[in-house]
Order: structure tokens, then C-alpha cells, then sequence
């Protein structure tokens, strides 16, 4: 499957199966938060509330419910949260 549905804190996007969610919900205008980009830091991690990733091998502490948006790419469709209100940089986000 390459076409999923990400739903972040509520709000529908449309994503892919080949892509870091953290890259995905950039295109579609959020600004969640980063550091390192690479499993290091922990910044973009979210709840995985449903759905299924593929998280490449991180050194973040992150409980077992949660998940690394910058090295998980969705394998099904997601519902994803931040614990903080995302911005958002522009309109490109179907509600
Ligand atoms: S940005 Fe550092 S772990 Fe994702």
C-alpha cells in the first residue's frame, strides 16, 4: 500500500508508505517539532493512537506507546498525536 491516511490530532492528511511521517506532515503544512532528524533526541515523538509503522532503530527514550515521526514510516493508515497543537504553515491540509 502505498496511499494512507494520517490522521494527526484529529485532522486527516493524506500520506504514502515510503516517507517519515515527520517529512509527510511537513509537506502538509504542520511544523511539528525536531532536532536531529536521525532517533537521537526524541523531539518528534507522538502517540501512535492506531495504525501500524515502520520505525527504523532510534536511541530515543519514548514509551511503548509512542513512536518516532522522523524515522516511522506508516505501514497501514495512522492516528497519530502530538501532545502540543501543531502550526500550521499554510492551507494544504484537508479537514
Ligand atoms: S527529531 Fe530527533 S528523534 Fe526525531
Amino acid at each position: 500500500m502505498s496511499r494512507v491516511a494520517i490522521c494527526v490530532n484529529g485532522i486527516e492528511v493524506h500520506g504514502n508508505s515510503r516517507e517519515p511521517l515527520l517529512d509527510q506532515l511537513e509537506k502538509a503544512g504542520f511544523q511539528p517539532e525536531y532536532q536531529c532528524r536521525n532517533g537521537m533526541c526524541g523531539a518528534c515523538r507522538c502517540k501512535l493512537k492506531s495504525g501500524a509503522v515502520d520505525q527504523q532503530d532510534a536511541m530515543a527514550f519514548i514509551a511503548p506507546s509512542e513512536i518516532l515521526a522522523c524515522c516511522s514510516t506508516p505501514k497501514s493508515n495512522v492516528d497519530i498525536e502530538f501532545e502540543y497543537q501543531l502550526q500550521l504553515q499554510d492551507q494544504h491540509v484537508s479537514i
